[in-house]
């Protein structure tokens, strides 16, 4: 799909047309979005739950869960259980699919769902990781979701650990590839994009799904990768 981002509109300001791009407008709105966050992502509730993601993107997930049918969805960054429980309603309404959800914390109040496992400890600790290869086995169509810590060093190990668990036809999702200035918290440093594209200098089995930035407002620039090959472990 190509994006049609292309487009300028014109703004009349003192009597004075400014031409502005579509991309830039919808930087701005990003930025907007982003930085009133006590109105918008830290105010988001999926059934009661808490949920630190854009309504867009979650649709995203739904359209792409419905094309890929995972039989197992695994989320690195479970907080408060709201997007486990989006995703584990999805799966209900698709009859299909478990949940594998991560989190070096212990957030009360997670809801309890037949489709849902929680993992307790940090997503690269070699433990969780050993636990996670015994869900994997014998799954046919995995789905991961990098969620947790987004430092440039924890999201790289995720994506060179959790990358050969996706099965070829689905997503590696890494959240929140915004931050660092792509466009909002110029301040943040290194983190999941710088991660991503580290990660992608080396991998030929990932392409970035474009097409699912179709609304154009995403947490996750570039974050949507497709399997493309096999890396032969998946
Ligand atoms: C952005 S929140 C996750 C949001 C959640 N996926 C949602 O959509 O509502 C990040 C979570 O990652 C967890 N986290 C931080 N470092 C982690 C690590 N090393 N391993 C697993 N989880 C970690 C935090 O405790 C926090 O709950």
């Amino acid at each position: 799909m190509t994006l049609q981002n292309n487009l300028t509109f014109t703004l009349q300001v003192n009597n004075q047309a400014i031409a502005i791009p579509a991309d830039r407008i919808v930087e701005m709105f990003h930025q907007l979005y982003y930085a009133i966050k006590d109105q918008t992502w830290e105010n988001t509730y999926y059934l009661g739950r808490h949920i630190i993601k854009c309504p867009l993107d979650l649709w995203v997930c739904q359209e792409i869960f419905h094309e890929v049918k995972p039989d197992l969805i695994i989320e690195t960054g479970t907080f408060h259980g709201g997007a486990a429980l989006y995703y584990a309603n999805v799966c209900d309404t698709l009859q299909h699919g478990r949940i594998l959800t991560i989190d070096i914390d212990r957030y009360s109040g997670v809801t309890e769902h037949p489709r849902i496992t929680y993992i307790n400890g940090s997503s690269t600790s070699e433990s969780v990781v050993r636990e996670v290869e015994a869900v994997v086995k014998n799954k046919k169509t995995i789905l991961v979701i990098l969620d947790s810590d987004h430092g440039y060093d924890h999201v790289l190990q995720e994506l060179q650990i959790y990358s050969r668990f996706v099965t070829p036809g689905s997503y590696l999702i890494v959240e929140d590839t915004n931050v660092n200035g792509h466009p909002v918290r110029p301040e943040w440093g290194p983190g999941p994009m710088e991660a991503l594209e580290e990660f992608l200098r080396n991998d030929n089995c990932f392409k970035i799904d474009i097409g699912r930035e179709k609304f154009m407002l995403t947490m996750n620039p570039k974050g949507y990768l497709k399997k493309i090959l096999s890396d032969g472990s998946a």
